[in-house]
């Protein structure tokens, strides 16, 4: 995420969103949850989150964009400022005015980004003092992707999602995300797997990969596990994917539960409006993969 402190008592955050590069399931855990095997890859699509510390205690979000989210105590956002509150006992509160961009339910792990930032206002806001990890064991709590956005914007990903690898893999590609515009459960995603307690598909591994074309060729090795069960459902989705494999894609997949799907370019594509044009005006944003700065960690 990107920081920047505007005053004493205010911060804006760019919080971005996340893409799976493969991500499999392997097994259902005693506490529900399950192992998974993930490249998480942050992307240069951005939520914006204007913080500001106030006397009244409590959260008070504003929206300003139009989106299909509520602003109560159910919004990760809020679950984040209270879990602050709790562990800390803020006498204080906050006011997030959010510049939502990244689509909700998408398999972006929007959300999880946004209660992430939360985390890392309160800990500035309120002088925490908590470092990267101390942070993350708190996100941990609030959800299993919110580790993810303390590190430096790619890792292997295991356990439910907050063991973290920082991995190097090459990032000088571009990416055209493409969201269908309905919204997908992760529970119901999962559920839908019907795995059992025990391991049975192989844990994939990347080899090294010195050239993006490398990186590219190994990742087609691999898959996104919630994909095939998805396409039945909807058959849209393997219409985008043909679209975005037709437009000069080296790979098309999906992200996360869905029901977004990326495709992977090595030179800069201009498929954005085609892809609107030939698949009706959905969602559709070309992107680069984003690592963040030291000085940001
Ligand atoms: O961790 P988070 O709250 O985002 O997960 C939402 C739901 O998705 C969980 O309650 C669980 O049903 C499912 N889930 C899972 N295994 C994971 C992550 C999420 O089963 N690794």
């Amino acid at each position: 995420m990107f920081v920047k402190q505007l005053a004493d008592n205010q911060v804006r955050i760019g919080a971005p969103a996340k893409i799976n590069l493969f991500l499999q399931v392997l097994n259902k855990r005693p506490d529900g949850y399950h192992n998974i095997n993930s490249l998480f890859q942050a992307v240069s699509l951005f939520d914006r989150l204007t913080v500001t510390r106030t006397f009244e205690p409590g959260v008070r979000i504003k929206l300003l964009e139009d989106a299909d989210l509520s602003t109560g105590p159910d919004n990760l956002i809020a679950k984040a400022y209270d879990l602050m509150a709790r562990e800390f006992e803020l006498k204080e509160g906050i006011d997030v005015e959010l510049d939502k961009q990244i689509p909700v339910a998408a398999g972006l792990a929007g959300g999880s980004s946004d209660a992430a930032a939360t985390l890392m206002a309160c800990n500035i806001l309120f002088s925490l003092g908590l470092g990267r990890t101390a942070l993350a064991e708190l996100g941990a709590r609030l959800g299993s992707d919110l580790p993810f956005f303390f590190g430096n914007g790619q890792a292997l990903v295991s356990g439910r999602g907050e063991i973290l690898q920082e991995s190097a893999f090459p990032t000088d590609y571009w990416l055209v995300l493409v969201n269908p515009g309905f919204p997908v459960s992760t529970p119901e995603g999962y559920a839908r797997l019907k795995r059992g307690l025990t391991i049975s598909s192989t844990i994939f591994t990347l080899g090294p990969c010195p050239t993006v074309e490398d990186f590219i060729d190994s990742l087609s090795l691999s898959g996104n596990d919630f994909e095939e069960n998805l396409r039945r459902s909807f058959p849209v989705l393997s219409r985008i994917d043909e679209e975005i494999v037709r437009s000069g894609a080296a790979l098309a997949r999906m992200s996360g539960s869905g029901p977004t799907f990326f495709g992977i370019y090595t030179k800069m594509p201009d498929s954005e409006k085609l892809l609107s044009d030939r698949l009706d005006a959905l969602r559709v944003y070309t992107v680069r993969p984003i690592v963040v700065p030291e000085q940001q960690q």
